[in-house]
């Protein structure tokens, strides 16, 4: 049983994500913070009967640091989301101020606990958090994380719908890269089982895997970007971690992660000339153990992993150097 603390409870992610936590038998205390309207979501929740207990903070009396006291777990959608026309990158300003804050208080209030960074760009503001960590003496990269399990739960189900089959949980894809378009790598060629695909049908899957966002803020027209599909793969990503901190063995999820601090990392960042990346990651008691190698790349991959690692350098030093400069 876990205490995990949600950090922008209140948004459009934050409250599915902090309900399918609240039915979760791994979790025992879910501490909600949010600069508006976390106690009531707290209190809404805390009438479903199943047995976790949910308390809701706002920033008066430094909730921040009473939501962070004792967490296990902490995820984090706090921030603004996309609206047409934008990019993930033009969310970065106000988002990594946010971060900065936010993980700020991680480190000084409970410096042990798994950090699940949602909030985009994730390709920046994974660096600000592992960066501010850092700053504080308290960084573990087995334990801090860019979510990007979506993709690979996108992975999965545009191959299905492609292929008219209904179940798309038939289908295990890697994914590579960051979480903003041209950097998403998804390597069908590796996909299992084996698919086979025309390079129309290839390109049209990768597209819609690397854009998989954009066609939801285009449809939401306005009203936001991806919400309950994240939940649902943050909640996935989060019992994963529980899972494994709870002894099961075998537990495997891909996240963006430091490369470095991870064992079998550094081969890979030596390959891409890069330190933060998203793999597949062997899971345990101590947090993300062992990175995979990213394996044989086909052609078509190559090239697209060389389209996207330019873009994936340029996220990461904005994230580096936000995290030591005034916001
Ligand atoms: P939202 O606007 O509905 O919710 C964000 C919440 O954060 C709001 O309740 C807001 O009050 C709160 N917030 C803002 N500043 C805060 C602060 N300093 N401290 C605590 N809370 C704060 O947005 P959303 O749709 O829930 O999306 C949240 C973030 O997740 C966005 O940045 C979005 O781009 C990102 N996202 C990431 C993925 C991914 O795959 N990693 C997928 C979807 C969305
Ligand atoms: C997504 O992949 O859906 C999220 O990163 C949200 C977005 O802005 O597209």
């Amino acid at each position: 049983m876990a205490k995990v603390a949600v950090l922008g409870a209140s948004g459009q992610i934050g409250q599915p994500l902090s309900l399918l936590l609240k039915m979760s038998n791994l979790v025992n205390d879910l501490f909600l913070y949010d600069v508006v309207h976390s106690v009531g979501v707290g209190v809404d929740l805390n009438q479903i009967d199943t047995p976790g207990k949910v308390q809701g903070f706002l920033p008066a009396d430094n909730g921040l640091e009473q939501a962070l006291a004792g967490a296990e777990v902490v995820v984090i959608p706090a921030g603004i989301a996309r609206k047409p026309g934008m990019t993930r990158d033009d969310l970065f300003k106000t988002n990594a101020g946010v971060i900065k804050t936010l993980i700020t208080a991680v480190a000084t209030t409970c410096p042990k606990a798994y950090v699940c960074v949602i909030t985009n760009p994730v390709n920046s503001t994974l660096p600000i958090a592992v960066e501010v960590l850092k700053q504080h003496g308290v960084f573990d990269a087995r334990k801090v994380f860019g979510v990007t399990t979506l993709d690979v739960v996108r992975g999965s189900t545009f191959v299905a719908q492609e292929l008219g089959d209904p179940n798309p949980k038939n289908y295990v894809v890697p994914l590579l890269g960051g979480h903003s378009g041209a950097t998403i790598l998804p390597l069908y060629s590796q996909c299992q089982p084996k698919v086979q695909l025309s390079q129309e049908q290839l390109e049209r899957i990768t597209y819609r895997v690397q854009f998989g966002g954009d066609e939801i803020v285009k449809a939401k027209a306005g009203a936001g970007s991806a919400t309950t599909c994240m939940a649902y793969a943050g909640f996935r990503f989060i019992e994963s971690i529980l899972r494994a901190r709870n002894g099961e063995n075998g537990v495997v999820e891909a996240a963006y992660v430091y490369l470095p601090g991870i064992e079998g990392g550094q081969a890979v960042a030596d390959r891409l000339q890069v330190d933060y990346f998203s793999t597949k990651l062997d899971f345990s008691k101590e947090g993300a153990v062992r990175a995979h190698s990213i394996g044989p790349l086909s052609e078509y991959e190559e090239k697209l992993l060389a389209a996207g690692l330019p873009e994936l350098k340029v996220n990461i030093s904005n994230g580096t150097a936000a995290a030591t400069a005034k916001i």
